[in-house]
């Protein structure tokens, strides 16, 4: 397992449709070391989750995982998961959001507040090629879309409310804790 380098915002590779991986070749060597050099790579940078194109592979894969943060007891942990060709659909007949500052491992700095569907459906391959099928809301939710929308070019920049961008010092000094997540359930 190796720490892989991360790609910043301009990287062509961030703004590509990442590519299908082809179920057969799930259990490769390549597929299986470039997973277990995301999550590597997820967990030496403190990240929430990782999609592929961050590690200049452009192919459709994400790994998520969320420890417990005692500073939002509210919010389960999120046990590691790798998603392989993941489809995110909103689900049917829910109109609730979730509102969040995010931040990127691609935008490193910077916190902006973004909106997005606060239930979602997600099915997609494990790393054994098994098919998953699930439904996250709140803070999981926008965690999964976040990296999915890594897989079709899309940075959190893009969809953020441009006027709450903020670097990092001016965030922690100016966003009052309690708005930093408004989760709509
Ligand atoms: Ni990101």
């Amino acid at each position: 397992m190796s720490i892989r380098k991360i790609a910043q915002m301009g990287e062509p590779v961030l703004r590509r449709r990442a590519e299908e991986v082809p179920p057969a070749e799930i259990g490769s060597a390549r597929v299986q070391s470039l997973i277990d050099d995301m999550i590597e790579t997820m967990r030496d940078a403190d990240g929430a989750g990782i999609a592929a194109p961050q590690v200049y592979e452009s192919v459709r894969i994400c790994v998520i995982e969320v420890d417990a943060n005692p500073r939002y007891p509210d919010f389960d942990a999120i046990p590691l998961v790798t998603l392989v060709n993941p489809i995110v659909t909103p689900v049917q007949g829910e109109t609730g959001v979730v509102e969040m500052y995010e931040g990127c491992l691609s935008v490193t700095g910077i916190r902006g507040r973004v909106r997005r569907p606060r239930r979602v459906s997600v099915t997609a391959l494990d790393r054994e090629g098994k098919p998953v099928a699930f439904e996250w809301a709140g803070v999981p939710a926008a965690v999964v879309q976040h990296e999915t929308d890594h897989l079709d070019g899309v940075l959190f920049v893009d969809r953020a409310d441009t006027r709450s961008l903020a670097f990092l010092r001016e965030y922690g000094r100016y966003v009052p804790f309690e708005e930093r997540i408004a989760d709509g359930g």
